[in-house]
């Protein structure tokens, strides 16, 4: 019996080990000095706009973002866009209808495409979910000082690439310095110049990735700027009435306490 726990418990440290060498390094995540960084920082409305463009004509060939509404593009605080561009944008993407029983183009009141590859993430909230920064021993003080990593590790996949590529299984994947593992099977999607922006901003490789990570952060965090006003107006409410409190308590005490005498 005991030599049969044994043996189960050994084999399970074995694997265990294993499954953790496996998973392989952590990868690489670059700092990225992003807009809204800071207890001032807000979304750049431009870059929110590139950003935009980025993802439509990149990474929606794959991926969907299923839970953003696409009438958010109007917010104030993110991309901004005029309400006759919203609806431009929104019929370019079909969806079905049940209630028609047909296909026809998106609303703004609809969502963005479900991932349109099987394999591909929906990208609503990986800005969130791939949150890193977690340190010094997981207080996650970085984050003050640095952002909450998740976009910067969008950011670090992006231009990640050693252009390393191998085949297993049928699948091809790609060597990148950011992806745990190291190799992920998600083909460089992005190259300098690979976008034309109206604005004629820096459309090398490095900033056509900060936009759409900067815009996938927003995707996954619309209100942040909401969040952070009534932060503001938090703790100016909380400051006012902690003086106020003082000065009442003083008022209160002051005939049992008396004034205070230098011969007391
Ligand atoms: C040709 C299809 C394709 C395109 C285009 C594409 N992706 Fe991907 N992406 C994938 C696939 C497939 C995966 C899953 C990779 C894996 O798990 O190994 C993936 C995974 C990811 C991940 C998740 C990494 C993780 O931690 O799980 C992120 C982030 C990502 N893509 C961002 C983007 C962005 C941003 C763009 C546009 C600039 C983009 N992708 C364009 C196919 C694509």
């Amino acid at each position: 019996m005991f030599r049969k726990i044994a043996i189960s418990a050994v084999s399970a440290l074995v694997l265990g080990a294993g499954s953790v060498m496996a998973a392989g390094v952590a990868g690489h995540t670059e700092d990225v000095a992003f807009s809204w960084e800071g207890p001032f920082g807000t979304y750049d409305e431009h870059q929110m706009q590139r950003g935009l463009q980025v993802f439509t004509e990149s990474c929606a060939a794959c991926h969907g973002l299923k839970f953003v509404p696409i009438r958010s593009l109007a917010d104030e605080g993110g991309p901004n866009l005029p309400d006759d561009q919203v609806r431009a944008y929104a019929a370019q993407f079909d969806i079905f209808d049940a209630e028609l029983d047909d296909t026809r183009p998106r609303k703004p009141t609809d969502m963005f495409p479900v991932s349109g590859l099987s394999n591909a993430p929906d990208l609503s909230l990986m800005a969130k979910a791939r949150a890193g920064f977690h340190g010094p021993a997981g207080t996650g003080i970085t984050q003050l000082f640095k952002g909450i990593g998740g976009p910067e590790y969008i950011y670090s996949i992006l231009t990640g690439y050693t252009g390393e590529e191998k085949e297993e299984v049928g699948t091809t994947f790609y060597a990148n310095t950011a992806f745990p593992g190291g190799w992920i099977a998600m083909a460089p999607p992005l190259s300098d110049g690979l976008v034309e922006y109206a604005d004629g901003h820096d459309n090398s490789k490095h900033h056509i990735a900060q936009d759409a990570a900067a815009f996938l952060m927003w995707a996954a965090e619309p209100k942040m700027m909401a969040r952070k006003q009534a932060g503001f107006t938090a703790v100016i409410f909380l400051t006012v009435l902690s003086v106020l409190l003082y000065l009442t308590n003083k008022k209160i005490w002051s005939t049992v306490k008396g004034p205070k005498r230098k011969d007391a």
